[in-house]
C-alpha cells in the first residue's frame, strides 16, 4: 500500500501544548502507521500558499516543553476569499495531502469543519487558553494560562497588601471567563468580572466599599479583558483597544482594566492600580497537565486519521478521549458555568 501523507497545522493565538500536540501526532504516525508527515506553515496561510516543511524525528525532537508552535501561525480565513475553500481543496491535491489535521479554537476548527462538508478528510484538535470550545472540558493551554495569573495575582497581593491599594488584573477571555473565573478562584480574589455576566460600576464600588468597611485595606478584582461594566441606565459595552477587525471579524479588546480602575478610585478614593498580564499567559513552557492531554490529543487525532473517521474532533470528556463531529464543537461556545461563578460570589467583599 502507497505511503500517506498526512498534513498538520496550528492556527489562531499560540497556546502552550501545541508541540506536545505535533510531537504526539508525528511520533505515533511515523511508527505505527508509517505516514509521511508535512508541516503546514502558519495555520490556513500555509494552506492557501501551499508552504509547507517536512516534519519528521529530527524536528519533532525536543519540542515537548517548548511554548508556541514550530508550525508558526496566523489567523488567516481562506473563507475570506471567494474560492478560498477551493484553493484549500486544490492545495491538498498539489501538497500530495492525503489527509489533514488541524489544531486550532473555534475559528480554525470553523474552516475545518466547512471544508469537512466540502469531502475534505480533517481532523481537528481543540486548542485555547480561553477553555471556551464546545464540546470538551478543557482545551490544552488553559491550565497553563490558569497557572500564570494564579502566580501573577499571588505576587499582586504582597504589593497590595503592603501599600493598601485596590489591584485591578486583565486578563484575558474574549466571550468567555474561564481562566478570569479560575485563576480568581486559586488566587483569593475579592472580585471577578467576567463576559457572561453584566455588572454597574455601582455594583462594583459597592463591593469593593463593603469589603474595606469590614476593615480590609486592599483589594484584587480580576477582571477579563471581555467583561462588560456599565454605567447605572447605560448599555454595556465591549471596550476595545484600537479598532480593526481581525479576519474572523473579531475586534482587538483591552482596556477594561483601567476603565474599573478609573472608576473605583474616582468612586472611594482608594488608591488603584492596574496590571494588564496581555501575552504572558499564553508565552512559555506548558505544565505537565497540558502536556499529557496535548499527547493525548495528538494520538487520539492520528488513530482517527488511521480508522478513515473525518469531520471529527477529539475532546475530552471527564477523563476519557472521544471524537465528536467537528460541528458540534463550533456550532456554540463553551461558556462559565453559573454554578461555578456563583461559588466564586460568596468570596466577593
Ligand atoms: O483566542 C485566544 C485569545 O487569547 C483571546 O483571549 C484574546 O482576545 C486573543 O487571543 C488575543 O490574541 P492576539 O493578540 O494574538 O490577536
Amino acid at each position: 500500500m502507497a505511503e500517506k501523507t498526512i498534513g498538520i497545522l496550528t492556527g489562531g493565538g499560540d497556546c502552550p501544548g501545541l508541540n506536545a500536540v505535533i510531537r504526539a501526532v508525528v511520533r505515533k504516525g511515523i511508527t505505527a502507521y508509517r505516514y509521511r508527515f508535512r508541516g503546514i506553515l502558519k495555520g490556513w496561510k500555509g494552506m492557501m500558499e501551499c508552504d509547507w516543511e517536512p516534519l519528521g524525528p529530527e524536528e519533532i525532537s525536543g519540542i515537548l516543553p517548548k511554548g508556541g508552535t514550530i508550525l508558526g501561525t496566523s489567523r488567516t480565513n481562506p473563507f475570506k476569499e471567494e474560492d478560498g475553500g477551493e484553493i484549500v481543496v486544490d492545495n491538498m491535491r498539489r501538497m500530495k495531502l492525503d489527509a489533514l489535521v488541524a489544531i486550532g479554537g473555534e475559528d480554525t476548527l470553523g474552516v475545518a469543519n466547512k471544508l469537512a462538508s466540502m469531502g475534505v478528510p480533517v481532523i481537528g484538535v481543540p486548542k485555547t487558553i480561553d477553555n471556551d470550545l464546545n464540546g470538551t472540558d478543557y482545551t490544552f493551554g488553559f491550565d497553563t494560562a490558569v497557572n500564570i495569573v494564579t502566580e501573577a495575582i499571588d505576587r499582586i497581593h504582597t504589593t497590595a497588601e503592603s501599600h493598601n491599594r485596590v489591584m485591578v488584573i486583565e486578563v484575558m477571555g474574549r466571550h468567555s471567563g474561564w481562566i478570569a473565573l479560575y485563576a480568581g478562584l486559586a488566587g483569593g480574589a475579592d472580585m471577578i468580572l467576567i463576559p457572561e455576566q453584566k455588572y454597574t460600576i455601582q455594583e462594583i464600588v459597592s463591593t469593593i466599599r463593603k469589603r474595606h468597611e469590614r476593615g480590609k485595606d486592599f483589594s484584587i478584582v480580576v477582571v477579563a479583558e471581555g467583561a462588560q461594566v456599565s454605567a447605572e441606565g447605560k448599555e454595556n459595552e465591549y471596550v476595545v483597544s484600537e479598532g480593526g477587525l481581525d479576519e474572523f471579524g473579531h475586534v482587538k479588546l483591552g482596556g477594561i482594566g483601567q476603565l474599573v480602575a478609573n472608576a473605583v478610585e474616582e468612586a472611594t478614593s482608594y488608591e488603584t492600580r492596574v496590571t494588564v498580564l496581555g501575552h504572558l499567559q499564553r508565552g512559555g513552557t506548558p505544565t505537565a497537565f497540558d502536556r499529557v492531554l496535548g499527547t493525548r490529543f495528538g494520538i487520539a487525532a492520528i488513530d482517527l486519521v488511521h480508522a478513515g473517521d473525518f469531520g471529527k474532533m477529539v475532546s475530552l470528556q471527564g477523563n476519557e478521549i472521544v471524537a465528536i463531529p467537528l460541528a458540534d464543537a463550533v456550532n456554540q461556545l463553551k461558556i462559565v458555568d453559573q454554578e461555578l461563578y456563583d461559588l466564586a460570589t460568596v468570596f466577593f467583599g
